[in-house]
């Protein structure tokens, strides 16, 4: 039914598996297309009461946005991504039924972002978290330097943005950028039993939770820090900076940035 993701429905809970496991499940555009529509699905099919995000294999959830798909994006295509990319996580962050991300190995940049934007999330042990956009000579673009710093603070989210640190699952608990950390086998049982808590409980005041803890931590009026990463990632595109790190990426070797 899709081209990049497998579905499927269990006790009422929605299993989406991201499929790209030859190039670890990154985010093209395609998989954008697709993950709009199922998030669009789950609010309109009643058999489905919440949803699980989770990537195919064993090694990534999502290793970030398609590096290969940025080559020759003009400053303005590369604010259209971004624009995009933080409209369907804003989709996923204002669904009426929950939708937990179960964290199975890399979940880097734009996987990280998707993760966040996730009303809570669940790692395996081997799961590894980061926004390594600078190694790229980029910043996040999906709205990571917004989420990451509302989940585990400001001095933390500058500091892992700006080292492009790997966090493993343990630290992430410990963050709080995680609330469970499973073995790979349990993560999927795991996170449908805590669903099936959620499923005993009354479905318009799930959706009242979602709706005041996002107005908690997300000022509705003020996206102005949505907007600014928008126009800034845009702005990494205009630097010889960023074709250097992206090249480098494709190229498996190290970027040798000039500071243009
Ligand atoms: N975009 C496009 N392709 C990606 C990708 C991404 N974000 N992440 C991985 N891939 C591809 C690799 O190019 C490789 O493809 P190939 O086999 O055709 O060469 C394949 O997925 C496997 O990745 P590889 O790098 O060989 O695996 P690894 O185990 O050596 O390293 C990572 C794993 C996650 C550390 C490494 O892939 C990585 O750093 N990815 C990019 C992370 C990132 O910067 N994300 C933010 C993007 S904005």
């Amino acid at each position: 039914m899709y081209a990049t993701l497998l579905t499927e429905i269990s006790q009422g809970t929605c299993i989406i598996t991201i499929n790209r496991p030859d190039k670890l499940n990154a985010l093209n555009a395609q998989v954008f297309t697709d993950i709009e529509n199922a998030v669009d699905e789950i609010q309109n099919n009643p058999e489905i009461k919440s949803a699980i995000i989770t990537g195919a294999g064993t090694k990534a959830f999502v290793a970030g946005a398609d590096i290969a798909e940025f080559a020759g994006y003009t400053k303005e295509e590369a604010m259209s991504l971004s624009k995009r990319g933080q409209d369907i996580f804003f989709k996923i962050e204002n669904s009426k039924k929950p939708i937990v991300a179960a964290v199975n190995g890399f979940a880097l940049g734009g996987g990280c972002e998707l993760a966040m934007a996730c009303h809570f999330r669940l790692a395996s042990e081997n799961a590894k978290f980061g926004q390594p956009e600078v190694n790229l000579g980029l910043i996040p673009g999906y709205g990571g330097t917004q989420r990451l710093t509302q989940l585990i603070g400001k001095g933390k989210s500058m500091e892992l943005h700006m080292t492009a640190h790997l966090m493993d699952a343990n630290e992430a608990l410990q963050l709080g950028l995680v609330n469970h950390v499973t073995t790979a086998d349990t993560l999927l049982e795991r996170t449908k039993d805590i669903l099936q808590i959620i499923h005993t409980k009354a479905p318009v005041a799930i959706s009242k939770v979602i709706d005041c803890i996002n107005t908690a931590v997300v000022n509705n009026t003020d996206q102005s820090g949505y907007d600014k990463e928008v126009q800034s990632f845009g702005d990494c595109f205009a630097t010889e900076d960023m074709k250097e790190g992206t090249t480098a990426f494709l190229e498996k070797r190290k970027a040798n940035f000039s500071g243009k």
